[in-house]
């Protein structure tokens, strides 16, 4: 095991946003405006644990290239600032406009502080900005709305336009009860209750960061169907934290889902049968953006879990997000499943190296890895019992990070006990595993490696598993093996840096 100090630098993302020397949470008010991405997350401005909660702020232009912004909104004497999201008021519903302005809001838990008026309490706040989401104002009647809940939070706003109206609907949860509160709005200001979802499905943690959103299936605008997303914590497949959705229809008022379970606690067996956003251990609070052109549905996730979240060996700054993926609908055997892709801007620009075939019985050393790659595999099962890479390895396959597939019991395994420095917490060092249906006999993963994390999308993105490493940085190796018998493999690497 390696120790952290001589490599802390080493571990800073190329691809993924971290902030230069803080902590970060949460994605928040992610928005597409004027030609600009806005990254918003939890922030603690004076630190690098979690604490003093604020909404940070980055820009890009090509989701890939971030720039830190001074902090959007501060945490007070009153209240931090706890997640939540932003709209654009294109018709300055909420009269927070100037002329030839539009303005932003972002709608934020208050998370009252001890001495405040609402001690204890988390309500929903809104402020806004007419500078195009650099600096803001928080609207002096806040809260806008508030259950006097400890644990009400996280709001997510969009605009429903279908056939029960057109108005601003606000998804926020319960996070004890797992219940996702939908309430609507014409002006941000004042919300009427609506519905409620859950408890359902995954219920082993408390839910946090709902988000609700329409997707064309298969691509078809004429047939579509709602996803409701909830993280949870913990009580996610492998541990830890994590974010389940749901697949159903939203009629402006109740959202309803076919995969609902509603007796409350789950038996814990249940959980490979739920629908994960992630199978990894670090992927966590995914939200999507609003706003954004085309159609197109982005999210990002926090990429850590709140296990060790506070521990990871990176300094001065901590927690990266997860690459920007987009996501879609696509029908298996006859039901609409969430498929995931890191957006093509990710990987735009870059030149594949040459594809390679591999007959495997045994390892395979394979020239070319770098900490900064998208390696993509496919492989034909034959008499192996197991087959894989190990990625970020010394080389010989004897260390690194080892992502397998097992095809006699169609699983995807992740194994990064021996992934570098993994003794700063005890729950770190840890195999995780997905189900992974072969297609047509073959398994596709596209791995994503930046430095400190690897991102698995395997069949088209159909399951993902995402954690983080931290590796030695000269250990660059991939090796690809088979296990107890032979396979094929082919490999394709991209470096990305
Ligand atoms: C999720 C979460 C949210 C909360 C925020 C506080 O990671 O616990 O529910 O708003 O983090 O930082």
């Amino acid at each position: 095991m390696n120790t952290a100090t001589p490599t802390l630098g080493a571990y800073r993302p190329a691809m993924h946003y971290a902030c230069k020397d803080t902590w970060l949470n949460d994605p928040n008010g992610l928005v597409f405006h004027d030609g600009i991405y806005h990254l918003y997350y939890q922030n603690n401005p004076f630190g690098n644990v979690h604490n003093n909660m604020s909404w940070g702020h980055a820009t890009s232009t090509d989701l890939v290239n971030w720039d830190e912004q001074p902090v959007a909104i501060p945490c007070d004497e009153t209240e931090e600032i706890f997640s939540g999201s932003i709209v654009v008021d294109q018709d300055n519903t909420a009269g927070f406009g100037m002329s030839g302005t539009t303005p932003l809001v972002a709608v934020y838990t208050s998370a009252y502080k001890a001495g405040s008026a609402h001690e204890g309490m988390q309500a929903q706040s809104i402020a806004w900005s007419t500078d195009g989401g650099y600096t803001w104002t928080k609207y002096s009647g806040n809260p806008v709305l508030t259950r006097k809940s400890p644990e009400f939070r996280d709001p997510k706003v969009f605009r429903y336009e279908g056939p029960a109206g057109s108005y601003w609907v606000m998804a926020a949860v319960e996070a004890h009860d797992y219940a996702v509160l939908l309430y609507r709005s014409d002006d941000l200001k004042n919300w009427e209750y609506l519905s409620t979802f859950g408890p359902a499905n995954g219920t082993g943690g408390i839910w946090e960061c709902p988000d609700l959103f329409e997707l064309p299936v298969d691509g078809d605008a004429g047939n579509t169907r709602w996803v409701l997303t909830v993280n949870m914590n913990p009580g996610g497949p492998n541990g830890g934290s994590a974010g389940q959705y749901f697949v159903g229809e939203f009629d402006g008022v109740t959202f309803t889902s076919g995969t609902t379970v509603t007796e409350g606690m789950q038996e814990p067996e249940r959980v490979v049968d739920y629908h994960w956003l992630d199978w990894g251990r670090d992927y966590y609070a995914a939200v999507s953006f609003s706003n954004v052109p085309g159609g197109r549905r982005l999210m990002i996730g926090w990429m850590n879990n709140w296990q060790y979240a506070n521990h990871i060996p990176t300094s001065p700054w901590r927690s990266p997000m997860s690459l920007v993926r987009e996501v879609s609908l696509a029908s298996v055997h006859g039901e609409p499943r969430l498929v995931q892709q890191p957006a093509p801007e990710c990987t735009a620009g870059s030149v594949p190296g040459p594809a390679r075939s591999l007959p495997l019985n045994g390892k395979v050393a394979v020239d070319g890895g770098t900490p900064v790659q998208l390696i993509e595999a496919t492989f034909t099962a034959g008499t192996a019992s197991e087959f894989g890479l190990v990625v970020r390895g010394a080389g010989n396959g004897s260390s690194g990070t080892r992502i397998s597939i097992r095809p006699g019991t169609g699983q995807l395994m992740l194994d990064r006990t021996n992934s570098g420095d993994t003794g700063f917490h005890e729950a770190f060092p840890s195999i995780s595993t997905a189900p992974l249906p072969a297609r047509d006999g073959t398994y596709s993963l596209r791995i994503f490696v930046d430095h400190c994390s690897v991102e698995v999308f395997a069949q088209g993105g159909l399951v993902t598993l995402t954690e983080l490493i931290f590796p030695d940085p000269s250990d660059t190796g991939i090796t690809v093996f088979s296990t107890g018998g032979t396979a094929e493999a082919s490999l394709q690497l991209t470096d990305l840096a």
